[in-house]
């Protein structure tokens, strides 16, 4: 990896629930796809933590924009989330990542699936052209503990997305419950979407829990989608959180 680092100031840090926050960032102009993440970093006793953060913001935005979960037991997360107005941060010079449009065959319906802060690359894609000019249909799935966790909802309904829920450990109203790969099993998502979810119409992006990943993989193989490859097209796109 690139060890060129750039230096950015914090803008503001707004705290979504006591574990969540976004970060924007302004002084370190980066060129990428939307869909990408970037390494960002803080000096702590001495050593540079770093870990991968999805940009929020489009690309044509230049401040950035980074949406975070406070892992109490992590290094980096829960300094980031005490960040303040003011306070610096350093940021890779070289975004990357394949979650991204570029890499998404054309299909009649795109669905971005998402638990936590899997989310952010998704509202980096939702606010650039390309979803609407490819995709007859744009669905955004997002899956959550509790339903403050629903982050994001005024620039979500910006977008023209279908917006389907899940909140998973209290009763929600407006919200599916459960979880994700059992509502792809047994047609709750196709019913709330009202759309079909099949391998003649759609392709899946799929971002956050890799145990999610992995579930919902299985559930979208057993109704005929495949993993997209370069080389052997499919329906399925995914990202790992970690
Ligand atoms: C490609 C990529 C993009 C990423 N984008 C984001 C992003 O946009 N926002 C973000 O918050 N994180 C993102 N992550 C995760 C991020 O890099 C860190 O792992 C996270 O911020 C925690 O850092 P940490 O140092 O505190 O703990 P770590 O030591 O990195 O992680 C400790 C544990 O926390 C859990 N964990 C890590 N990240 C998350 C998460 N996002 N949600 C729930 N549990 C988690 C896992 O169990 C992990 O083993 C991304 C990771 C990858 C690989
Ligand atoms: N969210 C919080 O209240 C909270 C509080 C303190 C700390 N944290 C930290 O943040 C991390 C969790 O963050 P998070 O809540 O954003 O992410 P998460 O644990 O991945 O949960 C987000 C959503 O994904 C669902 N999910 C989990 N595993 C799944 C699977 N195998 N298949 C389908 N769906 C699945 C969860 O459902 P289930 O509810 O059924 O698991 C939940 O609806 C923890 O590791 C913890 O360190 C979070």
């Amino acid at each position: 990896m690139s060890d060129k680092w750039l230096s950015g100031t914090v803008i503001d840090n707004r705290q979504w629930t006591e574990n969540l926050f976004s970060l924007r960032v302004q002084g370190a102009p980066l060129a990428f796809e939307a869909g990408q993440f970037v390494r960002i970093a803080l000096d702590i006793d001495g050593q540079r933590v770093a870990r991968a953060f999805s940009f929020v913001n489009p690309p044509q935005d230049p401040v950035l924009e980074f949406y975070g979960v406070i892992v109490p037991e992590g290094p980096l997360s829960p300094r980031l989330a005490k960040l303040g107005a003011g306070d610096s941060l350093s940021i890779a010079g070289n975004p990357a990542g394949f979650l991204t449009l570029s890499e998404v065959p054309d299909a009649e319906t795109l669905w971005l699936i998402a638990t936590g802060t899997g989310l952010a690359p998704f509202l980096s894609i939702l606010r650039t052209d390309e979803p609407w000019r490819r995709f007859r249909n744009v669905v955004l799935v997002h899956a959550v503990r509790y339903a403050r966790e629903l982050t994001y909802q005024e620039v979500i309904r910006h977008t023209r997305t279908r917006y389907v829920t899940f909140v998973s450990r209290e009763a929600a109203a407006g919200s599916l419950a459960g979880r994700i790969p059992a509502a792809i099993a047994d047609g709750r998502l196709e019913q709330a979407a009202s759309l079909k979810l099949a391998a003649e119409t759609s392709h899946v992006m799929l971002c956050g829990n890799p145990q999610m990943l992995k579930d919902a993989t299985a559930a979208l193989v057993a109704r005929g989608l495949r993993k997209h490859r370069r080389r052997a097209s499919g329906h399925i796109t995914v990202e790992s959180f970690w």
